[in-house]
């Protein structure tokens, strides 16, 4: 059974993340998004809001789809975590050449750290190549319309009052 990691901040979950972890589900059997907390970046929301999102964005419009997601938090290195779910990959997404240099960074880096462990990319689709959580969190916080920018299960958080962790 092919297992694959998705890592990330998901700060909130995108269309764009939605579409990497639906692609994944296309070639891995079981697709595990894990969320990072506790990182240096503040996040608006907590580790386990931002992976209950996801969960209910996966489970509202991937369908069946999700039974092969399972989304969770973690802490630390990227590979301790596909270590300890068993993948042998490393999925992200690539919107465009800016994103290059980090995540070819990243790969050979968690490479180095963990040879069994190999980096798969997907090239994030064109109409959700503009998004960003960041710009998401920013337009949001000023009352802008991210409604074409994000899962309804995000929206419908983005409302609430934020909280941090
Ligand atoms: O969604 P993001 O913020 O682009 O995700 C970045 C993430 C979580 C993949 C990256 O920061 C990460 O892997 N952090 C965990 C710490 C780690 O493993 N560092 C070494 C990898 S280079």
């Amino acid at each position: 059974m092919t297992v694959a990691l998705y890592p990330g901040s998901f700060d909130p979950i995108t269309y764009g993340h939605l579409d990497v972890i639906r692609r994944a589900c296309g070639v891995f059997d079981r697709v595990v998004v894990a969320v990072l907390v506790n990182t240096q970046k503040a996040a608006r929301a907590s580790g386990s809001e931002r992976a209950a999102t996801i969960r209910e964005a996966v489970d509202e419009t991937l369908g069946e789809g999700g039974a092969r997601i399972e989304v969770s938090t973690f802490e630390g290195l990227t590979v301790e975590c596909a270590r300890r779910h068993g993948a042998g990959f490393v999925v992200r997404g690539l919107r465009a050449v800016s994103d290059f240099e980090t995540e070819m960074q990243m790969a050979h880096t968690n490479r180095k750290l963990a040879p069994e462990v190999d980096t798969v990319f997907f090239m994030t689709a064109l109409e959700h190549a503009y998004l960003s959580s960041t710009l998401v969190r920013e337009i949001s916080r000023f009352g802008g319309d991210v409604s074409a920018m994000v899962p309804a299960a995000a929206l419908r958080r983005l409302g609430s009052a934020p909280s941090v962790g």
